[in-house]
């Protein structure tokens, strides 16, 4: 089981200054070996270890339930020889990774150009109204969370969503309704 250490004071210095209120972690996760193994494999791809980030990212927040909490980047800063003010600045630069929880199915609707022009709004008109949250929320029985999100590059599937790591493509209100519907 994956759980937390505390973190001491001193793990802050002038290259790895306290982050801004509110982000502070006041512990540091920790992972089984297994786990710790799959990140080894990643880091050993790259020159220098940084560039683990985003994958390491990836299995932080899946092992954390979704989504980066204090700890974890904590944890990612700790392993990387990082910053943790530089590991919050990738976490809050891409949308698929999750700074806050979220439900069980995450709808990511594209709303950059392409997307836009093809139907964007009303595919997340019908997502608010079917579900009942606006972009942002999350269902009170934490099954969906939805989002509008810049281009996800599948212009010329348009209009398009993601959820998890499918993507939905050439969208109707007609096909939105089938791909909800078929999630278990
Ligand atoms: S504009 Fe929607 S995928 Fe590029």
């Amino acid at each position: 089981m994956n759980s937390e250490q505390p973190l001491h004071s001193t793990q802050f210095t002038p290259n790895n200054p306290l982050p801004q209120e509110g982000l502070m972690p006041d512990s540091i996760a920790t992972f089984e070996p297994e786990i710790i193994r799959e990140m080894d494999m990643h880091i050993a791809k790259f020159p220098v270890k940084r560039s683990a980030l985003i994958p390491l990212m990836f299995i932080v927040q899946r092992e954390r339930g979704g989504y980066l909490d204090p700890p974890g980047v904590a944890f990612l800063a700790d392993k990387l020889g990082i910053r943790i003010t530089d590991v919050w600045e990738v976490a809050t630069f891409y949308s698929m990774i999750n700074t806050e929880p979220v439900g069980k199915y995450h709808i990511q609707v594209c709303r950059t150009l392409s997307c836009k022009i093809l139907g964007a709004g009303a595919i997340t008109e019908h997502c608010t109204k079917r579900l009942g949250i606006k972009p942002g929320g999350t269902t009170e029985d934490g099954r969906f969370s939805l989002s509008e999100v810049e281009c996800l590059g599948s212009c010329g599937t348009a209009p398009m969503l993601q959820i998890g790591f499918d993507y939905h493509e050439n969208l109707t209100i007609e096909k939105l309704d089938g791909i909800l519907d078929s999630l278990p």
